[in-house]
């Protein structure tokens, strides 16, 4: 992407920052900002031509990725970036692979929806159609009203992105086996027990990916990875510029990992073991294999099967 229209999404973000900042001030009612944002994440109506809605890359029942390396955009434009799993999101800021400015799920949104680098949704320019397309159903009608009292259910990019926000902060997973240990209740599997002691330990893991996310949310090269990768991505230095942030992408969590093959940024290591292998660290294959168990005690098969985050039904949330 050229200099030039990577300030243009700069400048569109921050404009995005400020009224998004208003519309989450706008206090109407929660639970209808969620049942708002939940409608509106599953709507292929958000991309330009009816064919993306966030579900089809963000599956619920995939955890919330797609299962595919990178995921085409609405005109078919190739992906660039492999889709993270949404699980928890509502504690990280920064937000993706690799941009330290996209702090909020507010402003987050506007990347899939407006953004062209790569495209995704395909809306830049189109705030005016996108309301027009939302407001011909009297359902989304009451449901801005009920969300955004103060501008009078408004729908804009603002009150969009402040609804998809809503939803997506409760997307909450904190109920794996794992948890369950943590919290003194049964232990873990043996495997299991072995991989977490290696993961703290000898396997370094935990120095980044570390706490109840076991994200550091900072910006890491693997030791063996390109600073010029073959498919032009830069990681954190595409936002920066700066040399020492080729290549530095940040952590991913590790929640849910084993319901979200392929991975890494650019989807390329297809299994969990390959991606433990990317990192040239020194474990054996039984040691790797006792912190894949680790992980499985780390997934949450109910977040995928919540009817809270399926596609709505037809009737309205709100009468
Ligand atoms: C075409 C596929 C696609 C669509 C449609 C899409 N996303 Fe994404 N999403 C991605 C990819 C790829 C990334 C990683 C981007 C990056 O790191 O540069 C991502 C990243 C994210 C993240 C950051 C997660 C994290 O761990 O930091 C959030 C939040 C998100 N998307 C929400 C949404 C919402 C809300 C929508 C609908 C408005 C949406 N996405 C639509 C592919 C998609
Ligand atoms: C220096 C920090 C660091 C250490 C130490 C580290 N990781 Fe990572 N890990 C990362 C980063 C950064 C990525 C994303 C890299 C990329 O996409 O290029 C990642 C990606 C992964 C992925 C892929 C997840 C996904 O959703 O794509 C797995 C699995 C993983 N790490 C497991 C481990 C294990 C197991 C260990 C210990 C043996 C470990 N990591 C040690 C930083 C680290």
């Amino acid at each position: 992407m050229s200099r030039g229209g990577r300030l243009a999404l700069l400048l569109a973000g921050l404009a995005l920052a400020t009224s998004a900042g208003a519309a989450r001030d706008d206090k109407g009612s929660e639970e209808a900002r969620v049942a708002l944002g939940r409608r509106l994440f599953h709507d292929g109506d958000l991309s330009i031509n009816g064919t993306l809605s966030c579900a089809t890359c963000h599956d619920p029942r995939h955890s919330f990725a797609d299962g595919v390396r990178a995921h085409p955009g609405a005109h078919g434009e190739p992906g660039l970036r492999n889709v993270p799993s949404l699980v928890n999101v509502g504690s990280f800021s920064p937000l993706t692979w690799g941009n330290a400015d996209l702090t909020t799920l507010e402003l987050q949104a506007l990347v899939p929806i407006a953004g062209e680098d790569p495209v995704e949704m395909g809306m830049k320019g189109q705030e005016a159609e996108l309301a027009r397309r939302l407001s011909a159903s009297p359902c989304y009608r009451k449901l801005f009203k009920a969300s955004f009292p103060r501008d009078k259910g408004r729908i804009d990019f603002a009150s969009v992105s402040a609804a998809l926000a809503a939803f997506q902060r409760t997307i909450v997973s904190h109920e794996t086996a794992w948890d369950r240990a943590a919290a003194g209740g049964a232990s873990l599997p043996e495997a299991a027990a072995r991989g977490e002691a290696l993961f703290r330990g000898k396997g370094g893991c935990a120095q980044c990916h570390s706490g109840r996310e076991f994200t550091d949310l900072a910006f890491h090269r693997l030791a063996n990875e390109p600073e010029a990768p073959a498919n032009g991505d830069l990681g954190l230095a595409r936002v920066t510029g700066r040399m020492e942030d080729r290549g530095r992408f940040r952590t991913p969590s590790l929640r849910n990992a084993t319901l979200t093959a392929p991975y890494l940024h650019d989807g390329s290591a297809d299994t969990l073991s390959e991606a433990i292998a990317r990192h040239g660290m020194a474990l054996s294959p039984v040691e790797t294999a006792d912190v894949e168990a680790f992980l499985g005690a780390l997934t949450d098969t109910a977040v995928t099967a919540d009817p809270r985050y399926a596609r709505p039904g037809k009737a309205c949330e709100v009468s």
